[in-house]
């Protein structure tokens, strides 16, 4: 985290908003790179998620959650030194207007921090962890919801190019300094994960496919284990 450490410390940050904020997981790696800061806000759409993210962060009255959607974020102009988007570009339903309002709430010279999984490339233990997300984007748009594949860097970068109007001054993977490996009794849950999310479809003949998807994914993971896929930071500079 020492290159994420660095930007932040560099631009002065203080201020952050954590857009899809899910349960806090992003936050989490805020806390360690950032020095000291004023204000830390994580939004999503989903209660839920704001919910369990309140009860990772107990007593942390720096942090703190909203349930908001990102097209309307109730935050004054140039207002936070830096907005993060950590593995949700490829669930938003509509990029440019959340861009927009993310560099709206943007002070001039902040920080637009990207991070994201990538589809490729990927180790054959990797590929297990794509084919698995890939495998659950396909049930969500099924029913309706949002979620594309995993996206390659430069498909990343181009998105990126296309929606922000912000620089891209640097990106790499971030290297974790406790690396997990997974036991097989994890990997074993993530094998029954695949049954689970079959619950999730309605329609008796969308299942046979499905289950097929599932025992090909399967016979993957049982060949070349499990490993979770790399993941790119980009970080931005709004320039006006
Ligand atoms: C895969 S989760 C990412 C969670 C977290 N940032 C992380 O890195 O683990 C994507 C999140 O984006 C949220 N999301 C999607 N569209 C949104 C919007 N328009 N406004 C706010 N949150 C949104 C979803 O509810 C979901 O919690």
């Amino acid at each position: 985290m020492e290159q994420l450490e660095f930007h932040l410390s560099k631009n002065q940050t203080k201020k952050v908003l954590d857009v899809g904020t899910g349960v806090g997981n992003f936050i989490f790696l805020l806390t360690q790179a950032l020095g000291d800061y004023e204000e830390i806000v994580g939004i999503d759409t989903s209660m839920r998620a704001v919910e369990l993210a309140k009860g990772y962060f107990p007593n942390q009255e720096k942090i703190k959650f909203s349930v908001m959607d990102a097209r309307q974020l109730e935050y004054p102009n140039d207002y936070f030194d830096a907005v993060c988007l950590s593995n949700s570009l490829h669930h938003l339903d509509d990029a440019q207007p959340i861009f927009d309002e993310m560099e709206r709430v943007l002070k001039p010279k902040g920080l637009l921090i990207i991070h994201e999984m990538i589809s490729d490339p990927l180790t054959p233990k990797q590929v297990s962890h794509k084919l698995i997300h890939h495998f659950s984007a396909e049930i969500d748009r099924l029913l309706d919801i949002k979620h594309d594949d995993t996206y390659t860097k430069a498909e990343i970068e181009d998105k990126l190019q296309l929606y922000s109007s912000c620089v891209i001054e640097d990106s790499w993977i971030p290297v974790h300094k406790e690396k997990h490996e997974f036991s097989q009794e994890e990997v074993d849950q993530v094998i029954l994960s695949l049954d689970q999310m079959q619950n999730r479809i309605s329609n008796p003949d969308q299942l046979p496919y499905f289950k097929q998807k599932a025992e090909t994914i399967k016979e993957h993971i049982k060949e070349h284990g499990f490993d979770l896929a790399t993941q790119y930071m980009f970080i931005l500079r709004k320039n006006k």
